[in-house]
């Protein structure tokens, strides 16, 4: 006991240094790997270390992605004195012994709790012992915590997540805090210096439009296909920038969908600067699933500095969408989403597609200015520039990716 009381006070006075160092951690989108959208409750040490190993194998660590997030169904019981265990049986080595591991492979290590009584999959929630599980997770070494809504009944979010952002603080580790409260309160309008990130929408599915209903015992519980969660997170640009993200919910890329449908989820997932929180089978993944979330252009227009949310210029009645998003040095992301359930030959003609900004005060001239285009998803394709209009052909549900660049003496 002596011990933990030494470790609060120590934990107490390092907060203020540490406070300072909280918008770092969120500087741009959180990248990394959630066990939620494939494995759910079937989570164990040995199946995330063997994800972990697969993480620095194939590169994605050093592309950025460095959260391996452990989410529902991790814990034990409390201890006598309310001390959350994890349980013994998918962990028997404990959380400390695996946050080393992903440490000592370059990783970064994400816990899950809820605001409320119990957690989405009623485990324990930390209602009633933030400050306790802030300094249990804290001293299990981890540097991220997504805080779920479930059985939380009339609570008020402000309260409860503040309380668990002065909890982490005190706590005394860099915890990046991942708000999972659905949008229900509007959190973009009052989480910023809360939250790095907070969930704009419910749950995704691994489906294009569909919503997916779930039943269990007694509650129905929606899950929303990606189209519809972009269509709620688009109108939220002004809220998004470097240490609040609004957070459009993890990947469902390499779990299902074809892979025209998973190449636009990532690409608007891109262009909203949303986190890039993989939710797929590493150990089982295919060439196409592994050449969209390495598209290491693609990462950066996501992981852009200026951190602007991108936007839908134009919608057409064919069904393609004009998608912008402001990058450094005067460059632009610019995205046609084929919506429709058919194949579209269209052609771009730069003139007629100019944008003015004004939430980053920034504007397109293609009658001024040339740019390069580089397109982003079709590496042989011929260097081109916005002197021409572009012939495309896009296939249902996908997308076309481009990067644009002023040309300097042309
Ligand atoms: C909620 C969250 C999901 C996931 C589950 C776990 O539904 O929104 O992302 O964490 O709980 O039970």
């Amino acid at each position: 006991m002596k011990k933990i009381l030494f470790s609060f006070i120590a934990a107490a006075i390092c907060t203020a240094a540490f406070a300072q160092n909280e918008s770092k951690l969120a500087a741009t989108p959180q990248m990394g790997w959630s066990s939620w959208n494939k494995f759910a409750f079937n989570i164990n040490e040995k199946v995330l270390k063997e994800t972990a190993d697969k993480m620095v194998e194939l590169g994605l660590v050093d592309l950025g992605y460095v959260y391996l997030n452990i989410d529902d169904g991790w814990h034990g019981e409390r201890d006598e004195q309310g001390f959350i265990q994890a349980d013994p049986e998918k962990f028997p080595k404990g959380m400390k012994e695996l946050t080393d591991y992903l440490h000592s492979k370059g990783l970064k290590a994400g816990i899950y709790s809820d605001a409320g009584r119990m957690t989405c999959g009623c485990k324990a929630g930390s209602q009633g012992h933030e400050y306790q599980d802030a300094y249990t997770y804290a001293s299990w070494g981890f540097d991220y915590l997504k805080y779920d809504w479930c059985f939380t009944e009339n609570v008020n979010p402000q309260g409860a997540y503040k309380l668990m952002r002065a909890a982490l603080d005190w706590a005394g580790r860099p915890i990046f805090f991942s708000m999972c409260e659905w949008g229900q309160s509007k959190p973009w309008e009052w989480a910023a210096g809360v939250g790095d990130s907070w969930r704009s929408t419910g749950d995704i599915a691994n489906t294009y439009a569909d919503q997916v209903h779930y039943k269990d015992d007694g509650t129905t519980w929606t899950s929303l296909g990606f189209v519809t969660i972009v269509d709620l997170n688009e109108p939220l640009r002004a809220y998004a920038g470097p240490g609040h993200w609004n957070d459009p919910d993890m990947l469902e890329v390499g779990n299902g969908m074809t892979v025209s449908e998973d190449r636009a989820h990532f690409t608007l997932w891109c262009m909203m600067a949303a986190p890039l929180i993989l939710g797929n089978d590493l150990m089982n993944m295919s060439d196409e699933t592994m050449a969209i979330i390495t598209n290491r252009e693609a990462i950066a227009i996501d992981q852009d500095p200026l951190g602007i949310q991108g936007f839908r210029k134009e919608k057409n009645p064919d069904g393609l969408e004009y998608w912008y998003k402001p990058l450094e040095n005067g460059d632009w992301a610019v995205c046609v989403f084929n919506r429709s359930e058919k194949e579209i030959s269209t052609v771009i003609d730069w003139k007629s597609l100019d944008v003015v900004d004004s939430l980053s005060g920034r504007a397109t001239n293609f009658d001024d200015i040339q740019y390069n285009v580089k397109d982003l998803w079709n590496a042989a394709a011929k260097p081109v520039t916005t002197k021409k209009n572009l012939k495309v052909v896009i296939p249902s549900h996908d997308v076309v990716l481009y990067r644009l660049t002023p040309k300097v003496n042309y």
